[in-house]
């Protein structure tokens, strides 16, 4: 699959109307359009550890030690206070002023997008109302949606530290991921017109494939009616799209839209905030709105990273104190998963050093 991959130069070509985008540097202090390689002579050189997930996750005597320090609750209060200090310097050291990001967010008027957002009836499942992230209230606080572009932007950074810039990380980053999607869905069905972005937060992953995909019909969805309205309140700050992007506040495992009314179903960075049964859960609805030949994405940490694999105890300690699921997400054989839920063509891609993604095909 042609990839960008480590000490790939990327070109500066403009960027066209169509699916087949080239790559395009934005010159805004943060980036907000990033679109595919067009190249086919890159390689990926994403490497691969010698495990199937790292010692530091799952049922090892080293994941039962840190499971058991985080669960002992003064260690856990001291852990998600230095999680969240690491994250925060970490990323103003990268250039991503994250106090600063936050702020504008938080005295802005993204207060006034609640009312046209949030459904009240929804009904959270349980999972979903633990801490993440040092945040108390996990997803369900206006802190955690001004937070949250800078906190991705900072786990870009980390994904992809040899590039020269964070513009230049996020094109590797999501410029790989898009284009394993479209591969994917070229070999195996048609057009993309209608695009479900499951997990969408504040509207990256669903902005990124609205850029890359004009001339679908992009819905973003998620459960945080927080993080749904920075993403409506950052969407009417820009100029017009031919296709607007509209914002679903729904659980993903039972979103009450349309069966078979989607081609691509994507999931960036869902996974692993989730329990197995709700990952089954989300992949049985994916497959019941996507259109014969339709395709699902799965874009998340990528349990064989070697990287990740040799991560400092220090780093996968702090980590796992901020996602309660990871366990689970790494223990999950997601591949197989995928074809118990009736999924076909399942294929798996590190597109970057951290993270993969598998993408499968709904039988025609
Ligand atoms: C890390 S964020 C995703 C980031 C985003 N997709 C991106 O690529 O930048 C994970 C998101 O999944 C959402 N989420 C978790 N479980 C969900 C569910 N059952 N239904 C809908 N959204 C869910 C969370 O609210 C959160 O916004």
């Amino acid at each position: 699959m042609a990839l960008y991959a480590p000490n790939q130069k990327l070109s500066l070509a403009p960027s066209t109307t169509n699916g087949n985008a080239r790559t395009r540097r934005t010159r805004t202090k943060h980036p907000t359009v990033v679109r595919m390689a067009a190249s086919s002579s890159d390689v990926a050189a994403y490497e691969e550890g010698q495990l199937e997930r790292p010692k530091w996750a799952g049922e090892t005597p080293l994941s039962r030690l840190v499971g058991a320090l985080i669960s002992f609750q003064p260690i856990f209060s001291v852990l998600k206070f230095g999680a969240r200090q690491v994250l925060i310097s970490t990323a103003e050291k990268n250039n991503i002023p994250w106090r600063e990001m936050a702020r504008e967010i938080l005295e802005s008027d993204v207060y006034k997008e609640m009312d046209s957002i949030q459904i009240p009836s929804v009904v959270y499942p349980d999972y979903y109302l633990n801490p993440f992230h040092a945040y108390d209230e996990g997803n369900l606080s206006w802190l955690a949606a001004a937070e949250a572009e800078a906190a991705n932007l900072s786990m870009t950074r980390r994904a992809i530290p040899y590039a020269s810039s964070l513009d230049e990380a996020n094109h590797i980053m999501r410029g790989n991921w898009v284009k394993a999607i479209e591969q994917h869905h070229q070999q195996y069905s048609g057009k993309i017109r209608d695009i479900l972005d499951i997990g969408c937060s504040i509207g990256v992953s669903a902005t990124c494939l609205s850029d890359n995909f004009p001339s679908a019909e992009v819905t973003g969805l998620d459960l945080s009616p927080y993080f749904l309205a920075v993403a409506q309140f950052k969407e009417k700050r820009r100029s017009p799209r031919d296709n607007p992007i509209g914002w679903v506040h729904a659980n993903g495992e039972d979103t009450g839209l349309t069966s078979k009314s989607f081609d691509l179903v994507s999931f960036a960075y869902v996974f692993h905030e989730c329990p197995e049964r709700a990952i089954i859960g989300l992949l049985r609805e994916a497959f019941r709105l996507l259109r014969p030949g339709g395709t699902v994405a799965v874009n998340d940490i990528a349990p064989k990273s070697k990287i990740l694999q040799e991560l400092p105890p220090v780093l996968f300690t702090l980590m796992k104190s901020t996602e309660p699921f990871l366990d689970e997400y790494f223990l999950t054989d997601l591949e197989r998963k995928m074809r118990e839920v009736g999924f076909v063509n399942v294929q798996t891609v590190l597109t970057d050093p951290r993270h993969q993604t598998v993408t499968a095909t709904v039988p025609h």
